[in-house]
Formats: C-alpha cells, sequence, structure tokens
C-alpha cells in the first residue's frame, strides 16, 4: 500500500468486504469502478440528482458526496442488495407495477432512499415521502407514480405485518 492509497473493511449488501484504492476516491468511484457494481448510477457527481443513492448505516446517502474512506467500518447496501432479477423486493415490485420507471435511470437511487424511508417509517404521508426522495430527480415520469409505487409497497408492507 502507497502513502497516498488507503485500505478499508467494511460490510457490504450483507458480506464482509475490504479494498485499496487512491486516498482520494469517492464512495461511488468505489462502488462502480473498484467494486464494479454498476447498479449505483453517476449522474451529475456534485450531490444534485440522487442517482448515486446508497444507504450506510441505514441513512440515504450521496455516494458521489462521500469519500470511500468514509466507509471504513461501516454497513452499506447498493441496489445489488436489495433484491434480485429471480426475486425483486416489494418495492422494486410496486415501481414495476405502477409503471414507475421509464429510462430507469433515476430508479436505483429512488429505491434506495425509499428504502431507507420505510425502514424507519413503514406508513409514510405523502409530505414524509416527498422530503425523502426530495433528492432523487427523474426526469421521465413526473412523480405520480413513483409516489404510488411508494404508497403501494408501504401498504402491502402493512398488510403483511
Ligand atoms: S451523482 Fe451523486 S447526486 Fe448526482
Ligand atoms: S425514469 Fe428516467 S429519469 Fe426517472
Amino acid at each position: 500500500m502507497d502513502a497516498s492509497s488507503v485500505r478499508i473493511r467494511f460490510t457490504l449488501n450483507g458480506q464482509p468486504r475490504s479494498a485499496e484504492f487512491p486516498a482520494d476516491t469517492t464512495a461511488l468511484k468505489l462502488i462502480r469502478d473498484v467494486l464494479k457494481l454498476k447498479g449505483t448510477k453517476e449522474g451529475c457527481g456534485i450531490g444534485e440528482c440522487g442517482a448515486c443513492t446508497v444507504i450506510v448505516d441505514g441513512k440515504a446517502v450521496n455516494s458521489c458526496l462521500m469519500l470511500a474512506a468514509q466507509l471504513d467500518g461501516r454497513t452499506v447496501q447498493t441496489i445489488e442488495g436489495l433484491g434480485s432479477p429471480e426475486a425483486l423486493h416489494p418495492l422494486q415490485e410496486a415501481f414495476v407495477k405502477e409503471h414507475a420507471v421509464q429510462c430507469g435511470f433515476c430508479t436505483p437511487g429512488l429505491l434506495m432512499s425509499t428504502k431507507a424511508l420505510l425502514d424507519i417509517n413503514p406508513a409514510p404521508t405523502r409530505a414524509e415521502i416527498s422530503k425523502a426522495i426530495a433528492g432523487n430527480l427523474c426526469r421521465c415520469t413526473g412523480y405520480r407514480h413513483i409516489f404510488a409505487s411508494i404508497e403501494d409497497a408501504a401498504h402491502t408492507r402493512k398488510e403483511q405485518t
């Protein structure tokens, strides 16, 4: 390890991981370019679009604004840890059912912001949903279907508990 590189250990999608990278690497670069998890998207790169949202210790964060070194010892979830093509997460099912996905570029970030919300607030109001996804820009859907998906997922979850 040279002087300008950093080594971290953290939990990624339920698995212990370690990684070494230059000290100025962002969490987004680590996830996409070092670990090759391409589900997390790079949009603006400056904290304004939410495409890069991941969950760190239960909170939705813009990974483009975080240094990868800050993930040391923390628990990280990316879209790859949410569901699989064979077994979609209920939130993913709701997005499909309610037609909330068009080009799909914003979808991973929106799903991660929403998951972080529903994990702490299983029955959010529309205002609470609005606040939770305020940082996630969607250029395609007009948001009506996205709100419907989130409300549907919350409702389904409530019925199952
Ligand atoms: S890429 Fe991180 S907020 Fe846009
Ligand atoms: S579905 Fe295209 S940006 Fe949201």
